[in-house]
């Protein structure tokens, strides 16, 4: 892969000479989901997929953008001086976004960059291509620059940036499981005072699975905004009969004893989602502690079905998906992951039944959508590093 992304540097701009590649990886998540701005747990784990960045320092104080994903794009250019939000700049305004991050912390660049950027996670398929792409552009910086910043800095940098220059207003686990990701673990993370435990995932006789739809329906980011306000407001008319600070505060009995505190039924479905789906993670981890994948499993079958009718954000291509996979035998659980709205599911599948699983969930799926899926047996993977 280095190789590749020199040979381009050396296309487009010239020479290789003293060019740096730094790689940052995409996640998927176990169990947690939109619980991360809710004050709750997630459980997600870092792949060995995701953003290649190869960089070197300018005299000048330009930047030059090359994506070997969106070649016709060319190079696209600016400066390190009054860099604000632009459509023009396309995909560049992720990495543009940490750069302005960067600053407004006085971190700031004496001089600009040239750049060539490959990522290898599918597009659109909420498996965090764009965290990665922040968490490299942070590394990148930290590593060029001398920036003194820790990776959870970066990871806090970055969702900084997505949140205040890209108007997605993500909570903090997607840049957190790239920035801070460990082979063959998962990350334990409570997002309430960001406390966290890598627990070994390497399952004994069983494998996780990907499976992406190859659909993403529109207007992703403004759902995924209207859910977060739905959220908020369900928290504070809670506050104004118990005193908490966040969702993820609960139990699911205090929740039941004071649902009643707020006054509309979808937010009511809303909030529920957010604290059961954290106890569920919670239980879930510990389930993994016990060797108890059977309970591991049913805990992500019910995170599904919560996510499907209280936080609605499946859809129906998903919930195909996950249906098909729930009746192939050997599947211990499986769920959406990420964002929603599209893109993957993950599962769980003993090793003897994943050949099935492909088979019988790909042919029914194509019938059932007329869409295809796509498979991936998940490598967990490291942070960021220079290669
Ligand atoms: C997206 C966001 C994350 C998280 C998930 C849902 O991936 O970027 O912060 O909220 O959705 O769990």
């Amino acid at each position: 892969m280095k190789e590749k992304l020199l040979e381009k540097f050396r296309e487009l701009y010239g020479s290789a000479e003293g060019v740096s590649v730094y790689f940052a990886p995409g996640r998927v998540n176990m169990i947690g989901e939109h619980t991360d701005y809710n004050g709750g747990h997630v459980f997600p784990c870092a792949l060995t997929i995701g953003t290649y960045m190869a960089v070197k320092k300018r005299q000048d104080r330009k930047l030059r953008f090359y994506s070997m994903n969106f070649e016709k794009l060319g190079v696209l250019e600016s400066a390190i001086d009054g860099i604000e939000p632009e459509d023009a700049a396309e995909w560049t305004n992720y990495p543009k976004g940490v750069m302005w991050a960067f600053a407004g912390r006085g971190f700031l660049m004496d001089c600009g960059l040239d750049m060539v950027i490959y990522g290898n996670i599918p597009a659109g398929s909420g498996l965090s291509s764009s965290a990665s792409l922040e968490v490299v552009t942070g590394f990148m910086l930290k590593e060029q620059y001398g920036f003194a910043v820790s990776n959870i800095d970066i990871a806090l940098i970055g969702q900084y940036s997505e949140n205040n220059f890209n108007g997605m207003n993500c909570g903090i686990m997607d840049q957190f499981a790239s920035a801070m990701g460990k082979k063959d673990h998962a990350i334990f993370l409570n997002t309430a005072d960001l406390s966290y435990e890598y627990a070994p995932l390497v399952l004994d006789g069983a494998k996780i699975l990907i499976t992406n739809s190859n659909v993403k329906h529109k207007l992703v980011d403004s759902k995924y905004n209207e859910r977060r306000s739905e959220s908020e407001t369900a928290l504070q008319e809670l506050q104004e009969v118990i005193g908490i600070k966040t969702l993820g505060d609960l139990s699911e009995e205090q929740f039941d004893t004071y649902q009643s505190a707020i006054k509309d039924e979808i937010r009511r479905k809303r909030a529920k989602h957010a604290v059961y789906e954290n106890r569920r993670t919670i239980r879930a981890v510990e389930a993994l502690k016990n060797n108890d994948i059977a309970l591991f499993g049913e805990l992500m079958n019910a995170s599904h079905v919560s996510l499907r009718d209280d936080y609605e954000v499946s859809c129906e291509e998903i919930d195909v998906l996950v249906d098909e996979a729930w009746k192939v035998d050997g599947v211990i659980g499986s769920r959406i992951t990420g964002g929603g709205f599209g893109g993957c599911t993950v599962s769980i599948v003993k090793d003897e039944a994943i050949d099935a699983f492909r088979q019988q969930v790909g042919a029914a799926y194509t019938e059932r959508t007329g869409n295809t899926a796509d498979f991936y047996v998940v490598d967990i993977g490291d942070g960021p590093s220079v290669l």
